[in-house]
């Protein structure tokens, strides 16, 4: 009789925010076993408790930061972890700018001590968010794996130095001829926007949203009067800025083809591997707004203004080596997108209050 093989169980890091909330419902539903660990620095519990409304199952969560390692050691004891997807981080540019201190040490430091705690309970896979924030500018607006790396700003920094930490830590492993080595993914985002099409879990950020899409649904809904458009004099069709969003559904079944991945022969034990999740094609700020407009019939007022600091004028994804090594890509469309970050938004206007 063919041995069923019982699912594994992942503790997810920052479960409570935008990207895990939704990742807490994909991976339920795909039968794994799931615990959150989250400090609610930027999120809250509500999501956690529409998350069990979407799956119909009860969430494990353990109220604490990543930093405190005695509590993340006691998580491993009571757990039996197989795999971790991190998610915990601070990730908002300008504030990174004014507190690069808190960061480094949240972000940076942070996942240093869950890589300690890991390695001490043996677990050795690890599904990591990074972004697109790392790679430099480039000639080319397409970007690959292979592109060199150049953030410029302390919240991108802390990505790439958890990047360098988690490639040293894999050729560590190899000196010291470890018998369970890291396997280890790099998930670099593009800009992930959508919601659940439930409309029960979505983007619920902070005060004034930073995001292009999060402020456009805020107009819209009538709670801020009308989106900055940062520039329109770019080398651009339009001249507004270009940019892969992708859908958060989508972004997330990316890290399940990743544990899938890990978990085989088909990655290589011992390998710390970057993999872009973007859709490959990019879209205007304008073709944003006129998107939005169209599929919500909403009108969504803007005023073009000068340019952010620290804008590229057009960056999308080669999304071909996550489809070729993980058999994932997106799937959803900009109208879906949109229809999605309309349903949370206009269900739930104050977000989770
Ligand atoms: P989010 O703020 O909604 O979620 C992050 C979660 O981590 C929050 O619930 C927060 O409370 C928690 N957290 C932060 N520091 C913690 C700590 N020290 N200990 C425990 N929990 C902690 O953000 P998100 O949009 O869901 O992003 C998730 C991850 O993806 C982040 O690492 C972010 O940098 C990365 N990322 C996000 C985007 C994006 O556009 N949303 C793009 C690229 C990469
Ligand atoms: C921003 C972050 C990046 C992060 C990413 C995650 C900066 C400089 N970069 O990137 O580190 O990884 O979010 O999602 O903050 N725009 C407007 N008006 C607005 C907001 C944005 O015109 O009110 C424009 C921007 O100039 C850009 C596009 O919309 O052309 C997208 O902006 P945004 O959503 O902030 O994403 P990124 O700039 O790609």
């Amino acid at each position: 009789m063919a041995k069923i093989m019982a699912k594994k169980k992942i503790l997810v890091t920052g479960g409570a925010g935008y990207i895990g909330s939704h990742a807490c419902v994909e991976l339920t539903q795909a039968g794994y076993e799931m615990v959150v660990v989250d400090n609610l620095s930027n999120s809250k519990t509500q999501s956690l408790v529409r998350v069990e409304q979407i799956t119909g199952k009860p969430v494990t969560f353990y109220q604490a930061d990543i930093r405190d390692k005695a509590a993340l050691t006691d998580i491993f004891v009571k757990e039996a972890i197989d795999t971790v997807i991190h998610f915990a981080g601070l990730k908002a540019v300008g504030e990174s700018c004014a507190k690069p201190q808190l960061y480094y040490h949240n972000n940076v430091y942070g996942t240093l001590v869950l890589t300690e705690v890991m390695a001490a309970a043996g677990v050795k896979q690890l599904v990591f968010s990074s972004s697109a924030t790392v790679y430099g500018e480039s000639t080319c607006p397409q970007y690959s794996e292979d592109f060199p790396l150049g953030p410029i700003n302390p919240y991108g920094r802390s990505k790439t130095m958890i990047e360098d930490i988690l490639r040293d830590l894999s050729r560590a492993d190899a000196i010291n001829q470890v018998q369970t080595p890291w396997k280890i993914a790099l998930l670099r985002y593009f800009n992930p926007i959508g919601a659940h099409a439930s409309g029960l879990i979505g983007e619920d950020p902070n005060g004034i949203p930073n995001n292009l899409m999060p402020y456009i649904a805020q107009v819209a809904v009538g709670k801020l009067k009308q989106v900055s458009v940062f520039g329109n004099d770019y080398p651009t069709p339009d001249g507004t800025g270009i940019r892969d969003y992708i859908h958060v559904v989508d972004l997330v079944k990316g890290h399940i083809k990743a544990i899938e991945i890990l978990d085989s022969d088909a990655f290589a034990a011992g390998a710390c591997k970057p993999y872009n999740l973007g859709t490959g094609r990019g879209y205007s700020v304008l073709e944003m707004i006129q998107a939005f407009e169209r599929v919500t019939g909403r009108t969504v007022n803007y005023q073009i203004v000068g340019r952010r600091a620290g804008d590229l004028a057009e960056c999308f994804a080669n999304p071909d080596l996550a489809f070729k090594e993980l058999g994932w890509k997106a799937e959803k469309n900009l109208d879906d997108m949109v229809a999605d970050t309309w349903n949370w938004q206009s269900n739930n206007p104050q977000g989770y209050e």
